[in-house]
């Protein structure tokens, strides 16, 4: 079992409960992706998956450990499985493109000859192979995104999640962004994908949840959804 949460709450400071009753699982290989309107409460989800934060009620496991009380220490191997495309990207200023998308493997002490040939792989997939060397604020918000989306995967994550990784490319970009992401999933990985991007939702057929004023509804497939009317 890769992600399980038991009537999982959130409550920022102590203001109302921005998920409630939450239980969801995701097991090995599994795909989803998640919808739902603005506000729902799609980022905090995939927040207490990849551990910034503790749920305020009910019980979250990780990769098979319960987590709910975990000491810090436990932590970090953990969060090393887990790649996340944040939805406001998360680059550092001060770092290339090239920089950026190799400092989760610099950060755990891998020698930069055993991954610089992924990086310039992956960089060159994403359609940055001439921007390697450039700053992010030098990029346009589809590159910058790019880059986060290739940083998210050089470690090659057990757990892939994607905060609306569609949000600023364009439509061929999309779809080549959630194919691939398709293509990790097939390879092993398990993917959540949070996204209002509907008809991309629609065209791969994956099994989707929403999330609405922080409860979360399980679904079928869209296209067995479709299939059903
Ligand atoms: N740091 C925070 N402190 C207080 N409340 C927050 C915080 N972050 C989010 N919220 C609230 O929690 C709720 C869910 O927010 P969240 O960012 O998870 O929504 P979302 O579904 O990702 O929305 P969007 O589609 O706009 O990205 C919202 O009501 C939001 O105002
Ligand atoms: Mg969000």
């Amino acid at each position: 079992m890769i992600v399980r949460f038991d009537n999982v709450g959130l409550a920022y400071d102590s203001g109302s409960e921005s998920l409630r009753d939450v239980t969801f699982t995701l097991n090995e290989g599994e795909f989803r992706f998640l919808t739902g309107p603005s506000g729902a409460g799609k980022t905090t989800f995939l927040k207490l998956i990849y551990l910034a934060m503790k749920p305020t009620r009910g019980r979250m496991t990780l990769f098979g450990q319960d987590v709910t009380e975990a000491q810090r220490d436990m932590l970090p191997p953990l969060r090393r499985r887990i790649g996340v495309v944040f939805q406001e990207f998360r680059l550092l200023d001060h770092l290339t493109a090239f920089e950026n998308v190799a400092l989760p493997m610099k950060v755990a002490g891998v020698n930069q000859q055993q991954y610089r040939e992924d990086v310039r792989e992956l960089l060159n997939w994403v359609g940055l192979g001439s921007r390697m060397d450039a700053l992010p604020q030098t990029l346009s918000g589809g590159e910058k995104q790019r880059v986060a989306l290739a940083r998210a995967l050089v470690s090659k994550p057990d757990l892939i999640l994607a905060d609306e990784p569609t949000g600023n490319v364009d439509p061929q970009m999309g779809e080549k962004i959630m194919k691939l992401f398709v293509e990790l999933n097939r390879l092993g990985a398990a993917v959540i994908v949070a996204t209002h991007d509907l008809q991309l939702v629609q065209a791969l057929g994956k099994r989707t949840m929403q999330l609405n004023g922080g409860r979360l509804i399980e679904d079928a497939p869209m296209r067995e959804r479709g299939r059903m009317r």
